[in-house]
Parts: C-alpha cells; sequence; structure tokens
C-alpha cells in the first residue's frame, strides 16, 4: 500500500455552505481517518476549500495534482476514494461528473461545460487554497500587491492602476472604483474609513457570501490597499449576521494577517498602520444602501438619507468613507499584482473584468459563476447552466434582484455588462440570476418581487412604504382573478410614481420587476384579467383540476393522497374531483402515475 502512493498530493474537499449542508465535514473526517489509516499523512494533505462554484453537484473532492474532479460524494465514498484513486491510482468512475448532454464521463474540471467558458478573476482562490490558512494565501501570491504597494508605489500610483483597469463596482451601481478612491483621497478629515459592504440582501444572492468563505484575505489585503491609496487606517467589514461561515473564517483572516504583520501597526517595515473590524448587520435589504448601512453601523435605525452628502465626503461618524462591495475588492489585489491595462482588456470596453453570478431557479446547474463581461446570458443559461430543468421551455431570466427585470428568448443573446442589460429594460445589479420556465407566472413572479420589497422598505418615505403595499395588493387582486384592466393601468401608472419619488435606491428601482414584466409579458397581465385564466397553470384560484375519465384506471392513488378528500371513485373505475371541495393543492396531479389528472 505504501509503495503505491509514491507522489504528494493533496485532496481538496469543499467547505463552502452548500457543500457543508451536504456532509462535507464528515467527508473531510473520514478522508483524514482513511489517509492516516494507510499511513499516508506525510504524503496526502486533506484541504478545505470554499465554494467551487459547481454547487448543484456538492459536495465536491478534488484530487490534485491530477485535478480529478468527484461530485456527489458522500462520507461512504470515503474509503473507496482513498484505496482506489489514492492508493492504487485508479479513478473511481461512479463519482465522476457525467455531462447530461453527451453521456461522456468527465473526469477533469477544465474540460466540464460548466467551467469551459468561466474566467476566475474574484474567485480565483475559491475552490484552491484553504481560507483558514494564510499561509495557503501567500503561497498564492497573497500580500504580494500590499507589499508592492506600500514599499513600490505611492497612493497616487495605486488610483492610478485602479483607474487604469476601468473596474466598475459589483454592488450593482457600477460606479468606478478608480474614481470613488480618488474623490476619498481628496477629500480630507481627521479619520477616514474603508467599509467593505458585506450585507447581500438580494434574493438568490451569495456570491459575497462564497468569496468571504473561500478567500478572505484577499478582502481584507484589497481594504488595506485601499487605506494606504486614500489615507485611512480603519477598516470595517459589514456583514450580515446570518453568514456565520463567512464571519468565522473573515475573523481568523483578519487575526491571523494582524498577528504575520499584514494588518496592524507598521504594515511591512512601513509608517502605513491599518487594521480591520467586523460589524453584523441584522439582515436587512436596505441596509446595503450605502447610507443606510453607515447608519446602521453607528446605532442608529437603518434608513437611507439623500446624497449628497456621498460617503466620500461624510460618512461613517461624518468622516471620509469609502464603500466597496467585496467583490469589487477581491479584485483589487490581482489588479495591482498584474497591472490595471490587463485587466481593461478583460471584458467589453464600458465593462471591463469578469462578474460572478448566483445563478438559481429552473436551470440544471445551480451554482455560483464568473464569466467575462461581455458573454451572453444564452452561453450562460445554456452552456455554462446546461439549460432548464426536465427540458420545459425557457421563458425569462430575473437579473438585478429586486432592482431588476426579466429578460426574455429575445434578449438571450444580450452581452452582459453594464449598460446592456439597462439597455435591454434589467440591471446587471450584484450578480444574482434567476431562471425562469413555462411553468412561472409572470405576475406570480411581480407580485414576489413586491412582497419582498414590502417587506424590506425601511418605512422612511411614503411613496416606497405606501406605494409598494398598493402594488403588491393590485398584483394579488390580479392572481387572485379579481383584477381588472383599469388595474393594470394603476399598477402601471403608481409604479412610476413610486420610482420617481421615492428617496432611495430600493424604492425609486421597486417598481422594476413589475414594469419588465408588464413590458415583456402584458399578454399573461391581460389572461388573467380577462380570460380568468393563467397561462402558466401557476396561480392557484384561477386553474381547475380535473380527471379524464379516458385516462384514468382506477388506481385509487389521487384519492389516498387528496388531503382534501375532493376525489371520490372505485377501484378500476374513472375516478372523479368534487371541484367545491378542491382546494387546489396539486398534489393528485403530482400523484397520477397516468396522467389522468388535468390542470387547466
Ligand atoms: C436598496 C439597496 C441595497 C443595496 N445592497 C447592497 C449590498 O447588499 N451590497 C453592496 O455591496 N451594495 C449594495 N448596494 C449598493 C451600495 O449602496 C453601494 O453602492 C455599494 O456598496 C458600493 O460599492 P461598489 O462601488 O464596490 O459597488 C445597495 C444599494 C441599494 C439602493
Ligand atoms: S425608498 Fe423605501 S427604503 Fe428607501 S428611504 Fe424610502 S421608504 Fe426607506
Ligand atoms: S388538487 Fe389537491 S385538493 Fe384538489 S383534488 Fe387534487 S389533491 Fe385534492
Ligand atoms: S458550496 Fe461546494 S461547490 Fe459550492
Amino acid at each position: 500500500m505504501k509503495e503505491a502512493a509514491q507522489t504528494e498530493r493533496s485532496i481538496l474537499v469543499c467547505g463552502g455552505t452548500g457543500c457543508k449542508s451536504s456532509r462535507a465535514d464528515q467527508i473531510i473526517h473520514q478522508l483524514e481517518k482513511e489517509v492516516k489509516h494507510h499511513h499516508l499523512e506525510n504524503r496526502v494533505k486533506v484541504i478545505q476549500t470554499g465554494c467551487f462554484g459547481f454547487c448543484e453537484k456538492g459536495p465536491i473532492v478534488k484530487m490534485i495534482p491530477d485535478n480529478t474532479f468527484y461530485v456527489e460524494v458522500k462520507p461512504e465514498d470515503v474509503k473507496e476514494l482513498v484505496e482506489e484513486h489514492v492508493c492504487h491510482g485508479r479513478k473511481v468512475t461512479r463519482l465522476l461528473y457525467v455531462d447530461p448532454e453527451t453521456s461522456d464521463v468527465i473526469a477533469d474540471s477544465d474540460h466540464m461545460t460548466f467551467y469551459k467558458k468561466q474566467m476566475r478573476v474574484a474567485l480565483r482562490n475559491c475552490g484552491v487554497i484553504d481560507p483558514n490558512q494564510i499561509m495557503d494565501y501567500i503561497a498564492h501570491d497573497g500580500y504580494q500587491a500590499l507589499h508592492k504597494a506600500l514599499t513600490k508605489m505611492t497612493p497616487e500610483e495605486v488610483i492610478k492602476e485602479i483607474d487604469q483597469s476601468r473596474l466598475r463596482g459589483r454592488g450593482g451601481g457600477g460606479f468606478p472604483t478608480g474614481r470613488k478612491w480618488s474623490f476619498a483621497k481628496k477629500n480630507t478629515s481627521k479619520e477616514k474609513y474603508v467599509i467593505c459592504n458585506a450585507d447581500e440582501g438580494d434574493p438568490g444572492a451569495f456570491m459575497d457570501r462564497s468569496i468571504l468563505e473561500g478567500d478572505p484575505h484577499s478582502v481584507i489585503e484589497a481594504m488595506a490597499l485601499c487605506g494606504y491609496a486614500i489615507g485611512a487606517t480603519q477598516g470595517i467589514v459589514y456583514i450580515r449576521a446570518e453568514y456565520p461561515l463567512a464571519i468565522k473564517r473573515l475573523q481568523k483572516a483578519i487575526d491571523d494577517a494582524t498577528s504575520y504583520g499584514m494588518l496592524g501597526q507598521n504594515i511591512f517595515q512601513t509608517n502605513f498602520h491599518f487594521q480591520v473590524q467586523i460589524k453584523y448587520g441584522a439582515g436587512a435589504f436596505v441596509c446595503g444602501e450605502e447610507t443606510a448601512l453607515i447608519h446602521s453601523m453607528e446605532g442608529e435605525r437603518g434608513e437611507p438619507t439623500m446624497k449628497p452628502p456621498f460617503p466620500a465626503e461624510a460618512g461613517y461618524w461624518g468622516q471620509v468613507t469609502n464603500v466597496n462591495n467585496v467583490e469589487t475588492l477581491a479584485n483589487i489585489p490581482v489588479i495591482l499584482q498584474k497591472g490595471g491595462e490587463w485587466f481593461s482588456h478583460i471584458g467589453t470596453s464600458n465593462s471591463t473584468g469578469t462578474k460572478v453570478f448566483a445563478l438559481a431557479g429552473k436551470i440544471k446547474n445551480v451554482g455560483l459563476i464568473e464569466v467575462p463581461m461581455g458573454t451572453t446570458l444564452r452561453e450562460v443559461i445554456f452552456d455554462i447552466g446546461s439549460g432548464i430543468i426536465d427540458e420545459k421551455a425557457f421563458k425569462a431570466v430575473q437579473t438585478g434582484g429586486p432592482s431588476g427585470g426579466c429578460l426574455t428568448e429575445k434578449d438571450l443573446d444580450t452581452p452582459i455588462d453594464f449598460d446592456s442589460l439597462i439597455a435591454a429594460g434589467s440591471m446587471m445589479g450584484s450578480g444574482g440570476m434567476i431562471v425562469l420556465d413555462e411553468e412561472d407566472c409572470m405576475v406570480n413572479v411581480a407580485k414576489f418581487y413586491m412582497g419582498f420589497i414590502v417587506e424590506e422598505s425601511c418605512g422612511k418615505c411614503t411613496p416606497c412604504r405606501e406605494g409598494t403595499k398598493r402594488l403588491y395588493e393590485l398584483l394579488e387582486k390580479i392572481t387572485e382573478g379579481n383584477g381588472t384592466m383599469a388595474d393594470i393601468d394603476t399598477i402601471r401608472e403608481l409604479s412610476h410614481m413610486i420610482g420617481d419619488a421615492s428617496l432611495c435606491g430600493l424604492g425609486q428601482t421597486a417598481p422594476n420587476p413589475v414594469l419588465s414584466t408588464l413590458e415583456n409579458f402584458y399578454e399573461e397581465y391581460v389572461a388573467h384579467v380577462v380570460d380568468k385564466a393563467c397561462p402558466a397553470k401557476y396561480c392557484r384560484a384561477l386553474i381547475t383540476y380535473t380527471i379524464d375519465s379516458h385516462a384514468c384506471i382506477g388506481c385509487t392513488a389521487c384519492a389516498r393522497a387528496c388531503p382534501s378528500q375532493a376525489i371520490t371513485g372505485v377501484v378500476k373505475k374513472a375516478h372523479f374531483i368534487h371541484q367545491e371541495q378542491c382546494d387546489k393543492c396539486g398534489i393528485c396531479y403530482d400523484t397520477c402515475g397516468f396522467n389522468a389528472i388535468q390542470r387547466q
């Protein structure tokens, strides 16, 4: 056994939140035990990494140096993995990825369609390094950018490099980062602050969480670089408290960076001092808005205020403050290492670099992806995402979260960049991307986002506080089959009013999902109102379940499953649904093995 394992190897196991919830911790524990059992602990290292992105197929285990990528691994598989792969050099075929299109068994992630069109810049270390080991980060060029900046560059030169990269903020607004830094540098105050915005409130979004879980040092390094560039000595990460794993790893990274001299006093023996601390948010969407975030940090209610003044003029405790998003910051060290020029050649002319998206919804490959700006929606959904689940028809893709909109078939060739998405009627937002299929009702999608906004509005200004409630009620009226054509007009009018009159970005953009569904799926609204029908057969109040007496063989399965006792019939005879008793739960539809239940 011993002689079989001659080479040094690492076994990388995803320790992201997704894989941890599928027993990744147990896999790591078993691997360590098994490696020890074979006396290989000096040759084989078991490393817990951040998310590999392919969460749909997690837990992921990757063998280095041969890059074998195992998917959906269970603790029970570990013994075989070590004995076969590590000891005998034989791949465990049953745990390799099978391409759903070609049925090819693929051993190496580079050859998987999910990864082929991706480019990892912000996620460069996620799934590669152990986020708990500062030495692992250092071994992957970590803190080199900070060293270079502090010892060889002036703050102006640092900002110039970021300017040259033409990096735009990834938190949603897309403001040029170099320009933001130069405002904060130019403005003066007694103290200056660097804030990392890790609030991440968009439904379905987990980009920032994954970066902090998988590569916390790159964010810390970037904050220190920003501090040096603008003249700040204090960094604060504002993170929602429901990200415990990200918080734990971040705190360890801060502690380690401090004890290794990358944070604290006289960093790299220069006269630059910088420290980072964490502040928790309670998880309110509005607290991601920078002025609300600052108020929340000051112990006030998380309500936004009018801009100007911008944080770069008067932010935290009235001092000059630079607020950047996690992903924006994750790009910074590599820009300084490889140069702004290098970064500016990735992506499109107006949107340089890459963008991380959390791909979710009715898509085969749910996960975290990073693509060069300019990649089309079609490539993301059908190549990287492998298309729609159960071969259903693609209906729309929602980008930009509650501030964005739904794009349709006609937009699939839109390149993903800040301007093209806006021109198509949506926006980039922070990177949530939710794919919808033929069974999604667009009025209901609009209602979902409006419901979210009603919950999350801080209530400070009337158009947002009251207007979004009224919008929600009107949408609800339509999905319940009680809407009128006049209601559709009111929805449109009210949407424009809320957008124009609200105080902050939350209210200003809140009607976007409604307006975009109205624009692209007007006939679906009309069908609900005029025909009292939901074309996607989703809205409960507008659908009817019946039994096709020719197809029904009288197996009784539906009658036994129906929680309302709405189905009657005898064995081997066609069954019948009593409409007045049916509460339209759809259980019979899912239960019938003979396609005898019809949904209209
Ligand atoms: C309602 C609302 C919520 C926001 N939520 C976030 C968030 O969760 N994370 C984030 O980085 N930016 C969020 N933003 C944008 C921030 O206000 C700010 O523009 C951003 O953090 C700046 O960083 P960037 O330039 O690196 O993108 C939000 C804005 C609004 C209006
Ligand atoms: S727009 Fe909404 S979230 Fe923003 S300040 Fe007004 S009430 Fe608060
Ligand atoms: S939809 Fe639900 S309540 Fe109605 S008949 Fe089927 S199982 Fe019963
Ligand atoms: S959490 Fe494991 S691959 Fe994403």
